[in-house]
């Protein structure tokens, strides 16, 4: 395009070319969003690490379902997926992420990655439980533990990946017999809690053993609750590591992706690899109390001290077609689930 020969419209045209991009500028500085659902200001380091890095500010909302943020984080493949249908991620394969990330552990179409584990253990009452008396979910099924074991309702998104993935090891048959065995032994009218009730409820004795996602046991220390209940966790709370002789310790990952239709997918981009890098990683690892994906960064000194464990090495992405049958399961084996 050439410029008028008259003066004033030229001018003109030049203060709207300004004008358009100091609009463009504004834009730029609203902060890039990310969602997070377990309390921010456990994130909040790990982003002002990021802002203080790359110069972009960030904005944690809550917004867990919504999908609505630039940066979208979401814990369990189950809901990865339904996340997916809704076509809310961008596809952002690349071949340096993919030598980051297993591939158990990313979408198989390059939607999202998984940036933390999750890994769903049990937790006893050291009074209660011998070390290495529970080695593999399948001991649960014993009914020697009996009214002694706390449960969560099966509507829970963890409990349902967790039924699907021994059915993928085990198949269906033997899955089901397991969570009928485990549901006979919570008694006629077990009261289920969530994972952070039902570790109280172990740390208190009140039940012998529960199965948790672990880093509720640190959110609980983070928070303060160890004063307010009078009662130390690491005292009276032991870790077991489940499978270590079969397939593995069953886990789970958050994962994360770029929201689809973002004005602002490179700096979304780089967050993304900012989580996925070493000093990402290891942050997190220390102030969300999950575990790296990357097998080059160690766990934080407090999840070691729960002691190290080898994960399941199920591909994530072979139990989406597992979840109607594990619900079916539940549903009717009595395990508290939808209808209650
Ligand atoms: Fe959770």
């Amino acid at each position: 395009m050439s410029f008028p020969r008259v003066p004033w419209l030229r001018a003109g045209l030049v203060m709207a070319g300004a004008w358009m991009a100091s609009l463009a500028n504004a834009a730029d500085k609203e902060p890039l969003t990310v969602n997070w659902y377990h309390s921010a200001p456990f994130l909040q380091p790990v982003i002002d690490e990021f802002t203080k890095q790359s110069g972009i500010a960030v904005k944690v909302t809550d917004s867990y379902d919504k999908f609505d943020t630039d940066v979208i984080l979401v814990s369990d493949y189950k809901s990865l997926t339904e996340a997916k249908k809704l076509n809310s991620f961008e596809r952002i394969r690349s071949p340096d992420l993919d030598a980051i990330v297993p591939a158990r552990w990313r979408d198989r179409d390059g939607g999202w990655y998984g940036v933390m584990l999750r890994a769903r253990a049990v937790v006893y009452n050291k009074a209660l439980v011998k070390p290495g008396e529970i080695k593999s979910y399948r001991d649960l099924a014993d009914p020697k533990w009996k009214g002694k074991i706390a449960l969560r309702s099966a509507a829970n998104v963890y409990n349902r990946s967790l039924l699907a993935s021994m059915i993928v090891h085990d198949g269906y048959a033997s899955a089901a017999a397991w969570a009928k065995a485990v549901r006979d032994n919570a008694g006629e009218r077990p009261e289920y809690s969530g994972d952070t009730g039902n570790i109280w409820r172990v740390a208190k004795g009140e039940f012998a053993l529960a199965f948790v996602n672990t880093y509720y046991i640190c959110y609980e220390m983070a928070k303060g609750r160890e004063k307010t209940n009078g009662l130390k966790l690491a005292d009276n709370l032991g870790v077991a590591w489940l499978d270590q002789d079969r397939a593995g310790q069953h886990v789970n990952v958050t994962g994360v992706g770029v929201r689809a239709g973002t004005t602002r997918k490179d700096d979304a981009m780089k967050l993304v690899r900012f989580l996925l890098s070493q000093k990402g990683q290891a942050l997190l690892s220390q102030n969300v109390f999950k575990y790296p994906v990357r097998s080059d960064v160690p766990p934080s000194p407090l999840l070691q001290s729960f002691g190290n464990f080898r994960a399941d090495d199920l591909n994530l992405n072979d139990l989406e077609l597992h979840y109607d049958e594990a619900d079916g399961i539940y549903r009717a084996i009595g395990w508290k689930s939808w209808e209650e």
